[in-house]
């Protein structure tokens, strides 16, 4: 009869597996990972005893890393991401959120804090990164999430649940403003911005696992910034702010088309903390 690994050989055999695969950073993955399928902290999986595993525990733990080893990232394996201060639920059903969103959200923080009973929509909301991040630092506020994937809006309205904050967001499935006939304090969104070609070069965890329809924006990656901006004047009124999420290299266009729209608007572009072109302000 042969015995089930200990947790230092099971690690170190993740480690390898993962290297192999060229899996990102597979030390911290293997140890996310082993550390989930345990049930355990990672400081626990590294401090703990190293006796040998339970039949159950190392069926987890296999079946777990041979998804990271089959390209699903991380996020998926695990079911969560951290986001800004929060912790969100996320699965194949949204885009997992990424850091450089986070520059989004420093800006709204900033000029609503104090606001009183701000409304604001976060258009192309998947896992509802963005709204319930804001919902939760504005309790005077009340938030639409909209998204063209009724999936993603499930996901959505779990992590609002589940942040306590559901009960001031609205969620409606819908392309783009098509879902909104209020005027808004604060309309915020992160479209999809690839270009269509570019999508075989993305990675493939990725292209194999992420939901295409939140990367892929047209021919020039903004068929849907224009759609956007193009009927942004029905719900907005003087002194409401717009923060669009853009690709690194779409500041001037994205400039163009929200002086297109919005004339006298103030359009200002802000880099992320990579010094690449990120956020859109249009304060109308
Ligand atoms: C780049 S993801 C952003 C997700 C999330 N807001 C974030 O920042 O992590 C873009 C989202 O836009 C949604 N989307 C794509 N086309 C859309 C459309 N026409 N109208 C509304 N949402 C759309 C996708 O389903 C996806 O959830």
């Amino acid at each position: 009869m042969t015995s089930t690994p200990s947790r230092d050989q099971l690690r170190e055999t993740a480690i390898e597996r993962l290297t192999a695969a060229d899996v990102d950073a597979p030390r911290l993955a293997a140890e996310v990972v082993l550390a989930h399928a345990l049930e355990i902290t990672r400081t626990q999986l590294l401090a703990g005893p190293a006796g040998p595993l339970t039949p159950d525990q190392l069926a987890r733990a296999q079946h777990d890393l041979d998804r990271l080893v089959n390209g699903e990232p991380l996020a998926y394996v695990v079911g969560h991401k951290e986001f800004y201060d929060v912790d969100l639920l996320t699965d194949a059903r949204a885009l997992i959120p990424r850091p450089e969103t986070e520059c989004l959200i420093e800006h709204a923080l900033k000029v609503f804090a104090d606001r009183p009973a701000p409304l604001i929509a976060d258009v192309g909301t998947g896992c509802g990164a963005i709204a319930v991040t804001l919902a939760t630092h504005l309790p005077q506020a009340k938030v639409i999430a909209t998204d063209l994937s009724p999936e993603a809006i499930e996901l959505a309205r779990a992590n609002a649940q589940r942040l306590d904050v559901a009960a001031r967001l609205d969620f409606r499935v819908g392309s783009l403003l098509e879902p909104i006939t209020e005027t808004l304090d604060l309309l915020t969104a992160n479209l999809p911005y690839i270009d269509d070609k570019d999508w075989p070069y993305l990675a493939r965890t990725i292209r194999g696992h992420e939901p295409k329809m939140a990367f892929i924006g047209g021919p020039d990656g903004l068929d849907l910034v224009r759609g956007l901006l193009r009927d942004a004047p029905r719900v907005v009124r003087p002194g409401s702010l717009i923060l669009l999420e853009i690709g690194a290299y779409h500041g001037d266009f994205v400039t163009e088309i929200a002086q297109q729209n919005f004339p006298h608007a103030r359009v200002e572009i802000k880099p992320d903390y990579a010094g690449l072109d990120r956020l859109a302000v249009i304060e109308i």
